[in-house]
């Protein structure tokens, strides 16, 4: 079975297969060489960044060439059929490396490892070591494993692992926004998705670990961050070891954000993923109060009728949605929506089809990722609904929703021509270094002439002067400089 993956957005899964660069020092060498690559959502990419980590404590280095590697990590997504099928690709063409260097250890970390266990090893023969994402603190010790000749495992889940105190290694990084992870795990049971099997159960890591590394971060000049979970809303953090009081001591993720936002004016923070049913007016009413929580919001939708949002049990229907959709314009009248749109889940029938791409016309979201629905093995749709809809019609209305989208994302992009946006500089455009490029706000990818008074990391005005359906063009406007630095 094909799937498809379309994303109209720039800094997606889409990033898949990234080969990641090390920076940072460490102290103890073993001179060994460490190559990881990732696939899947941002929390993996973070998790990279907590692998790196902990192995560099223990005396790694890192390589960009895995032919030279002494370790070949690839950390694996399961989210949707093609995303397995893309790792297992990548495993043959380190078959050969392998064979030229036998002492090399090969190793599948994330999703796809907690997924399939043990049969890895069955299944792949130059894996040597299967590491679900709990269980990376005990990576040093599987590698000494392999080292002594046996093949390793640990695929624990755990309900208390965050890796609170591991400071990430911040990977092919622009050094100027970076990732928090604020939560692991997740505790809904939408039935198409496999996240509940491979992340296992949601808990939140201690708010001041997070604004201690989101401070650390601003320190070492950066001035985004964005919070990582797959449900932020129902972030929670009660107080532990503390007498119960009448004071309320929990702590939101709007108490959370704030905290966040307080560490300096000058430092962004954007959040994903929320989720229709939980998020609250509180979060609304914080984005609201705070310049520097970024008036952007990913809020995925996933049908737009309500029948099929059941049986998904994603536990709010099309009525609920789009109230939440009223309460984000009436609250936060500018703010920037993007969705996630999953075509052809069982049973869908052409009506309910057109209700989703009713709902893009009631929103018109600013960026939506779109997927053909992709049946995953031990779900409840997998075990409860007939994966009926032929490819080709889940591609065609998957077509449809994507050229809907670009209509929509277009449209939004041209409302901002004309008007003037605060852009965090964060490098050169792709196609030239006489361009800088940055975000506004609501997460617009901007494009404009680099100007020699400023440098990547600084907050700069930029006037829009046209827009192409994904970038928005303009030229730096301001004289009262906000510099990030
Ligand atoms: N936690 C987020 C989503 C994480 S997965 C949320 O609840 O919204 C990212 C997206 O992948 C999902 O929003 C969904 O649109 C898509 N997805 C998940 N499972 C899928 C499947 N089996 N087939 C196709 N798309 C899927
Ligand atoms: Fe998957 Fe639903 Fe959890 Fe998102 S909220 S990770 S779609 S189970
Ligand atoms: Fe994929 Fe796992 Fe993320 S399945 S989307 S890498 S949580």
């Amino acid at each position: 079975m094909i799937e498809t993956q379309i994303s109209l957005k720039e800094h997606d899964e889409s990033r898949q297969g990234e080969a990641l660069l090390l920076e940072g020092k460490h102290d103890r060498q073993n001179n060994r060489k460490l190559y990881i690559e990732s696939y899947g959502c941002q929390m993996n990419f973070a998790d990279s960044e907590i692998v790196a980590s902990i192995l560099m404590d223990n005396g790694f280095e890192t390589t960009h060439d895995y032919k030279s590697a002494d370790v070949v990590f690839i950390n694996t997504c399961s989210i949707r059929e093609n995303a397995e099928q893309r790792v297992r690709n990548r495993l043959k063409e380190f078959e050969s490396a392998k064979a030229k260097n036998p002492g090399m250890i090969v190793g599948v970390l994330g999703c796809m490892a907690e997924r399939l266990k043990s049969k890895f090893l069955e299944e792949e023969k130059l894996v040597d070591v299967v590491v679900g994402p709990d269980a990376y603190r005990d990576l040093p010790n599987l590698i000494n494993k392999v080292d002594d000749g046996t093949r390793a495992v640990n695929v624990l889940l755990s309900r208390e692992e965050t890796y609170a105190d591991i400071s990430p290694v911040r990977l092919n990084s622009n050094g100027v926004t970076a990732f928090i992870s604020i939560m692991r795990g997740c505790d809904n049971m939408c039935s198409f998705c496999v996240v509940p099997f491979t992340r296992g159960r949601e808990r939140s890591r201690d708010p001041y670990s997070i604004v201690k590394e989101a401070r650390d971060l601003f320190e070492a000049g950066y001035r985004e961050v964005t919070l990582l979970g797959q449900n932020v809303d129902s972030y929670k953090w009660d107080p532990k070891d503390e007498e119960t009081s009448s004071i309320d001591n929990t702590i939101t993720f709007a108490k959370l954000l704030e905290m966040v936002a307080a560490v300096n004016p000058l430092l962004r923070v954007r959040f994903s993923t929320s989720h229709p049913k939980d998020i609250t007016n509180e979060v609304l009413y914080s984005i609201a109060k705070h310049e520097n929580i970024c008036n952007y919001i990913h809020l995925p939708v996933q049908s737009g009728n309500s029948r099929v949002l059941e049986l998904m049990n994603r536990t709010y229907d099309r009525a609920w949605y789009m109230e939440r959709v009223d309460a984000i314009r009436r609250i936060i009248p500018t703010c920037g929506i993007s969705t996630d749109i999953i075509t052809g889940f069982c049973s869908e029938t052409e009506e309910e089809h057109q209700d989703t791409l009713s709902i893009m016309d009631y929103v018109q979201y600013d960026y939506a990722y779109m997927f053909a629905y992709s049946e995953r093995p031990g779900t409840l749709a997998a075990k409860r609904y007939a994966d009926d809809i032929p490819e080709e019609i889940k591609k065609r209305r998957l077509t449809e929703v994507v050229s809907k989208q670009r209509m929509h994302s277009h449209l939004r992009l041209k409302e901002q021509v004309g008007k003037t946006h605060k852009v965090l500089i964060e490098g050169y455009s792709k196609r030239s270094d006489k361009d800088y490029c940055g975000r506004n706000d609501q997460n617009a990818m901007v494009v404009f002439p680099v100007d020699q008074q400023f440098n990547i990391g600084d907050y700069v005005t930029v006037l829009g002067e046209s827009c192409t359906s994904a970038t928005l063009i303009g030229k730096i406007v301001n004289s009262e400089t906000t510099v990030g630095a």
